[in-house]
Order: C-alpha cells, then structure tokens, then sequence
C-alpha cells in the first residue's frame, strides 16, 4: 500500500521512516518532505502543501491512509477535508485540534472537566492584562492565544518582563491574530514530560514516554526552542505515574471532548509538569495540549517501535484502536538536534552539510531543514538535523549520540551537549 505523510521536518522523517518498514507498504509520500526523505528509501517527496491539491493527488495514488505531522493543517481543517473526500487520515478535526490551536480553548475545556492545570485568566485588554500581572506578581507565564510556532511563550521572571510580553502581543501585534488574545497564567515548578497517546475517538493507545529540552543551551539556559533533543522512556514517568496520568489527564481529556460533542481523533500530547514529592502525591498539571507528535520527541519514540506502525495506523483510521498494540524496544532511544547558526532568531541557511554518519538501525539521523540542491545536501531551516541513537541505558545513548555528531559537519552548527542529563541519575538510582 502507499501512505502520505504531511510535514516536512524531523517529525514527519521519524514517521515516513518508521511506517515505510511495514512489509506491506510500497511506497511512504512525504509532502513536502526535506533533504532527508528525499534521500531515505521507499521515501518520496510530494511538492504539495495545498489541501485540495493533497486530496487530489490522494486519490490518484490511491493512498491508503495519511498522516499529518504538523499543527498548522490540522488548525487548517485538513482532516475535515479529507474525511469529507471519503479518505481515510489520521489526525484531529479543526473543532478538535483547538486543543493546540487555541490556549484559552483548552484552558477553558481543563477546567470545565476538571483536569488539573495552572490558575489562570485571559484579556484581551493590555491594560487590564497588566493589572492582572502586578496584582499576581512574578514569576508569571504569557502565552498567546493561537499558534505562534513555538514564539507564544513567555516565562517571565519579573513583572516588567511580563508587561513587556503584553507589549508586544497585545500592544504591536507582532504575533498577528495570534496574539490578539493573552493567557496570563500561574508559574509552575517541577519536571516537565511529554504524555503522547493515540486516539480513534474512543480507544485510546499511549505511546512510550518521552522528555524533550526545550532550552537552546546546556543545564537548561538560554531561550525556548521548538525542542533541542528528546529521549525515551522518560525515568520520571514510573508506573505508577503513568496510571496517574492516565487517569487524571488523559482519559477526562478524551471522555471530555467526546462529551463536548467533539470526539477526539488523532495524536493528544499533554505536556505536563510534574511536581515534587511521591508518586502518589507529586501534582500533576497540564501546560499544554498538543493534537499531534511532538518534535524532536518523535524520533526516539520511533526508534523504538518494533510493531508494524502502518498496522497501527490502519486499526486508527478504521476506529479499531483498540485491537492495536506496540511492542517497544527496551533500549533507550536519544536524539540530539543540531540547529543553524542563529536558531531561534532568523536562522542562517544555504550551508552545505559536508558529512555525516552512516545511517543503521541504532543511529539514524532524521533530517529537518534539509534540502537537496542539485544532489548537495544543504541547510533550510532552524532545526536542521536530529541525530537519533538506541543504547542499553541513557549514558551509552548520550555517548553514541555525541560520538555521531563528531562526524556531522555544516557551518555554525549549534547543539547542547547535555541532552538526557536528568534521566541519567535517575535511571541509574532506579537500577
Ligand atoms: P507551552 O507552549 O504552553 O508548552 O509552553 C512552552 C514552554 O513554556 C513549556 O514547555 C514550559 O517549559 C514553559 N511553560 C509553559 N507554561 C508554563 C507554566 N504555567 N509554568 C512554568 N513554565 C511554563
Ligand atoms: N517538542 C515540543 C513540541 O513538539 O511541541
């Protein structure tokens, strides 16, 4: 069978990648796709981004099923659109991936079904946005309301900064819509993880947990990042935490959604901070919902996929989820992200990626931006690469990841060298 996949960065690479080793499918379209699908076997790039164009090509290729990688389609109506086609896809409808596509949507859902989350209000006044933030006082979190590609999110440490958020997303509306309406919320401290599960509207599949690093330099400094480098599991999810979440936050997420007449299809990602204390009494908060696959999380939770993922998908589209089950590889999986020469800024591109390693079944590099130009690889994009391995614990995983990127090459290439650092007390004292 022939598969589309939506995207174009690491996400999109680790899935087309993952279902093109499926024995029953022949061919994994990638639209747009990048450098690296365009060079991976069974892969194809598709130049498409339009939605009707994807229908149209879907039912010429008589695709069997698409997967979208991305927020931005999924805001867009594409699932809608496809269903509507009579294609089979898998992801939420555009009511549903309000979940991601709007904060106060889902702040509003979290407390309406009593899901535990950070204290907050929205405005979209500055004025009385800012009387909020002093009232309250720092440290204070600023989001934008809409998709703002990872920009929407301000940690404030004084009020000043916080005021100046304000500024700048309700005052000179340098986010656009986006940020024409605020969520001021409460600070909270912990560890953050990243709960994916797989959903048909009714069953639901959790994938393995993974922790992402979304600071731009070691020891977790310098400004947030659409992610830096990610690794599965993630030691501070125990079992007993994992029935937690569960319990706490996904299913009232799921059943919620349902109830609110807009069932859930598609990848849920509940971003979470976990506070201090035992298992059973250590809080769990949402931060955000995603209503796709976390980038770079996905890398190493398709590493260590041993199921057929095509088969997976196929039990989702078809609403037998719950027939569906994944064997996970008990290695650790570790990505480590090189981005360009200024990432987050305006990146710099162009540069030729003059070497990088052999590709195996324990270290796979998923490219991001990428592009092939004329049979030269070269840089498109602030994440550019994510050098992903499979080890027996995190610190041989670490090791390997580094010792890959000691033979990766572009010009101003940037990475943190501290990737998978927390879990590695942890998985040590665990053992
Ligand atoms: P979000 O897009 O909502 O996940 O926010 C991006 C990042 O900002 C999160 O991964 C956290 O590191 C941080 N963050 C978001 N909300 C909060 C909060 N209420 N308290 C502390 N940190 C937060
Ligand atoms: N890595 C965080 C995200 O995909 O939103």
């Amino acid at each position: 069978m022939k598969l589309l996949v939506i995207g174009g960065g690491g996400r999109e690479h680790a899935l087309a990648w993952g279902l093109a080793k499926s024995a029953r499918v022949e061919t994994v379209y990638v639209a747009p796709g990048n450098g690296g699908t365009a060079r991976t076997p069974m892969l194809q790039n598709v130049p498409l981004s339009d939605i009707d164009e994807l229908i149209a090509f879907a039912k010429n290729e008589k695709i069997a099923f698409t997967v979208v990688g991305p927020e931005a389609p999924l805001a867009a109506g594409i699932v809608d659109a496809f269903l509507l086609a009579g294609l089979k896809i898998f992801g939420p409808t555009q009511a549903a991936a309000q979940l991601e596509s709007s904060k106060d949507f889902a702040k509003a859902f979290l407390v309406r079904h009593q899901i535990p989350t950070a204290d907050y209000q929205t405005f979209t006044d500055p004025i009385q946005a800012k009387a909020y933030i002093l009232a309250q006082g720092a440290p204070i979190v600023v989001k934008a309301d809409g998709l703002a590609a990872g920009k929407g999110v301000v940690v404030a440490n004084t009020t000043d900064e916080a005021c100046e958020a304000i500024d700048q997303m309700l005052g000179d509306g340098s986010l656009g819509a986006a940020g024409a309406r605020v969520v001021i919320e409460e600070c909270l401290v912990g560890e953050e993880a990243s709960f994916i599960v797989m959903c048909d509207g009714s069953s639901i599949l959790p994938l393995a947990t993974s922790q992402d690093h979304k600071r731009l330099k070691d020891h977790d400094e310098g400004p947030n990042t659409g992610g830096m480098g990610a690794y599965s599991p993630a030691p501070v999810i125990s079992p007993a935490l994992h029935n937690r979440i569960m319990r706490e936050v996904i299913h009232p997420t799921i059943s919620g959604m349902a109830k609110d007449g807009i069932p859930f299809t598609g990848f849920l990602y509940a971003g979470l901070m976990i506070g201090s204390g035992t298992d059973t009494t250590r809080s769990i908060k949402v931060l955000e919902f995603n209503c796709r696959m976390g980038d770079p999380e996905t890398q190493p939770i398709v590493m260590r996929i041993k199921s057929d993922l095509a088969q997976v998908f196929e039990l989702a589209v078809t609403g037998r989820l719950s027939e569906a089950t994944i064997d996970w590889d008990r290695r650790t999986a570790l990505g480590v992200v090189l981005a360009a020469h200024n990432y987050p800024g305006t990146p710099g591109t162009g540069d030729t990626i003059s070497r990088l390693p052999q590709d195996t079944d324990e270290c796979m590099v998923f490219h991001a931006g990428t592009t092939l130009d004329n049979g030269v690889l070269k840089t498109a994009g602030g994440r550019v690469l994510c050098v992903t391995v499979l080890a027996d614990s995190v610190k041989r995983a670490q090791s390997a990841a580094y010792a890959a990127i000691a033979q990766t090459h572009f010009d101003g290439q940037q990475y943190r060298t501290d990737i998978g650092w927390r879990a590695i007390p942890a998985a040590a004292s665990s053992t």
